[in-house]
């Protein structure tokens, strides 16, 4: 009998769903036990966010200060033979619940050594959050083996606006009489991620502990948007920046605090509206002199799946 955890933490109820299509076949199979850890912040996060709040996030967020878990079910030393850690973005990082888990000590007992994917459900920037996991589980000694990660299908542009509006408003949308669509991710993506779980299902009993594999290749698990590489570059550095500005200035209930991030938000949004569309056109432009570096960055972002997508042809969702 094969093991198989999967730890998660949802809002609106995305991810969970994600969560059970991919774990429906490994759920069905007799020979895999699946247990389920939903992580549970002490103080919940509000749903939908207050405007100032949700803002108001980022600077813990993107340090990795996250609020405390209550304490996990599941015993930190049960032998899991595979962990899936599911998770969302939040401001170019890992979402808090899930840094949190990976700060507890429970952590360090259930990971490491063991084969990990990730699995990741978000608006459609997750290449720096995906490298802050990287790092952490390097740091906890376990095996990233795969990475799945579900996008909202809609443009860019739009979900720039349908992303916050669902977060702050708690409606989908669609907004402005279908100008905007509604944000999330297709219904059929995530039904269809359940060919992930039956791979893994396929693949588990191969697996070896010791040097594990990727069970995930040729099934489309990631696609890299490499217009948002240089994008999610610049939007990180700035979080950082800004960030410490901010932490040092004090709680996030902290007057001063709050009169700087409403500044910082002018200014982002400003910038994003401005100086993105011109860098983009500057990208398309040099974009055939770039090939081989953006197809090298394509590829480190895109391991240790990758992006061939076999049953679809290649790149995954066209
Ligand atoms: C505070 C916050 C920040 C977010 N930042 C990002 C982001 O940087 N990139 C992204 O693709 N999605 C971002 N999202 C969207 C989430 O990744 C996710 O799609 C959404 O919260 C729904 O997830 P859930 O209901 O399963 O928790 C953010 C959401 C929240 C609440």
């Amino acid at each position: 009998m094969k093991r198989v955890l999967f730890v998660s933490y949802s809002q609106t109820g995305q991810l969970a769903e994600v969560v059970r299509s991919v774990a429906a076949p490994l759920v069905a199979s007799p020979s895999v036990e699946v247990v389920f850890e939903t992580l549970e912040p002490i103080e919940p996060y509000p749903f939908p966010w207050p405007f100032l709040r949700f803002f108001n996030t980022f600077p813990e967020t993107v340090y990795g200060m996250p609020r405390p878990l209550n304490p996990l079910r599941v015993g930190a030393g049960e032998p899991f033979d595979l962990i899936v850690l599911a998770y969302q973005v939040w401001f170019l990082s890992p979402s808090q619940p899930m840094a949190a888990f990976l700060q507890t000590p429970e952590a360090v007992r259930l990971l490491r050594g063991r084969p990990v994917i990730t699995l990741i459900a978000c608006r459609n920037m997750w290449l720096m959050a995906q490298e802050t996991v990287k790092r952490g589980l390097q740091a906890l000694g376990a095996h990233l083996i795969d990475n799945v990660v579900l996008t909202d299908r809609a443009h860019s542009a739009a979900t720039f606006i349908s992303t916050p509006l669902w977060m702050l408003t708690g409606r989908r949308g669609p907004f402005l009489g279908g100008v905007v669509p509604a944000a999330g991710i297709d219904a059929a993506d995530i039904a269809d991620a359940r060919r992930f779980g039956a791979a893994i299902e396929a693949g588990l009993p191969a697996l070896d502990a010791a040097s594990p594999q990727a069970l995930l290749k040729g099934l489309g698990a990631v696609r890299v948007n490499e217009r948002l590489i240089a994008s999610e570059r610049t939007g990180y550095r700035s979080f950082r920046l800004w960030g410490r500005l901010l932490l040092f200035l004090g709680q996030p209930s902290s007057l001063l605090r709050r009169i700087v991030l409403c500044f910082y938000i002018v200014f982002l949004v400003t910038m994003i509206l401005t100086v993105a569309p011109v860098s983009a056109v500057i990208k398309r432009f040099v974009a055939p002199w770039m090939r081989e570096r953006i197809a090298r960055q394509r590829a480190y972002f895109a391991a240790p799946s990758g992006e061939t997508d076999e049953a679809r042809g290649f790149p995954a969702h066209g």
